[in-house]
């Protein structure tokens, strides 16, 4: 059977990745995009999840979620890494598709509670649509069959600050929210992504196999190319987002340890993820509120990258 997602996302070149394999894959059942500000404006992130889903050919519900942190100002979208369009500046079709007039908090708890046990959310952007979601239904921790995030650093350090991962950088009051909840949750942080890079040999085969959806893959991938090129010497990008879809498919391609995760909402080290280890004691039992979290610290990352590829160059089945 078809694991339910509800898909969370600031599409962003990665993202569009990510969503390219949710709505591939035959053990994804695609409920819904809900979009964040992040990589983008929440208006760029709304248009960009109904253009990739009409791309796709599929008919995919909407909902429009979070403009701005719960508490911090917002830092100004990486237009350098993702462009200003979230897809790499290139030429975009127009969409004919709206989103929902449901809020994307609503969304989640309305389809989590439709389907109690069953549904995994998969967050890849700031957490403030989850952090809404909870602050709506306090209920949903016992009712989502699983939580995964794609964000935070344990011991891999950060990618927007020497400790913070974008992600819980950008919402850091909201990443405590939900990462400090007591609901299953999987972190797949930069531990595991930075193992892993979608080489251009790779991303040529996806867009030969993707159509239209294909062409947007590998041009906004170009874009974010020549960003790890310059910026990290990779010729290629860690497919972040895709790594989320990846640990809930083949979680035996990741490493992981159970434990409490803070984050840092103040200060130099804002946005920074904290794991204590499950059976750790500490001088004090503020970094163990919560549910211990399953926390992944490394990845097979050749393996990810041949399981997204062939997940992506699979014909549908008939
Ligand atoms: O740090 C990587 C994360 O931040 C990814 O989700 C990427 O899309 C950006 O949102
Ligand atoms: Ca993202």
């Amino acid at each position: 059977m078809p694991t339910p997602i509800i898909f969370d996302t600031d599409p962003g070149v990665d993202d569009a990745q990510a969503i390219a394999i949710a709505l591939a894959h035959p053990d994804i059942e695609l409920l819904g995009l809900t979009t964040t500000f992040g990589n983008v404006t929440i208006d760029v992130a709304t248009h960009n999840a109904l253009l990739l889903a009409e791309l796709a050919g599929q008919s995919i519900p909407v909902a429009q979620g979070a403009a701005e942190p719960l508490v911090k100002p917002k830092n100004p979208p990486p237009g350098h890494i993702h462009g200003d369009n979230g897809l790499g500046n290139i030429a975009l079709p127009e969409i004919t598709t709206q989103a929902l007039k449901q809020s994307a908090a609503q969304f989640i708890v309305d389809q989590v509670n439709a389907r109690p046990g069953e549904v995994v959310l998969v967050a890849v952007g700031p957490l403030g649509n989850l952090a809404a979601a909870l602050q709506l239904d306090p209920g949903l921790v016992d009712k989502v069959k699983r939580v995964v995030v794609m964000g935070g650093s344990i011991r891999e350090g950060g990618n927007v600050t020497p400790v913070a991962e974008a992600n819980i950088f950008n919402d850091p009051h909201a990443a405590a929210k939900v990462l400090q909840a007591s609901w299953p949750l999987t972190l797949v942080g930069l531990d595991a992504t930075h193992r892993c890079v979608l080489d251009p040999q790779s991303m040529a085969r996806i867009v030969d196999a993707q159509g239209p959806l294909g062409k947007v893959l590998g041009e906004s991938y170009a874009f974010y190319r020549q960003f790890y090129r310059q910026a990290l010497g990779i010729d290629g990008c860690c497919p972040h987002d895709s790594c989320a879809l990846v640990w809930l498919l083949r979680p035996d391609l990741f490493t992981v340890e159970r434990g409490y995760l803070s984050v840092v909402t103040e200060g130099l080290a804002e946005g920074q993820t904290v794991m204590a280890p499950e059976r750790r004691e500490f001088v004090d039992t503020r970094w163990s509120q919560g549910a211990p979290a399953e926390v992944c610290l490394n990845a097979d990352g050749p393996a990810v990258i041949e399981w997204i590829v062939d997940t992506l160059t699979t014909p549908p089945a008939r």
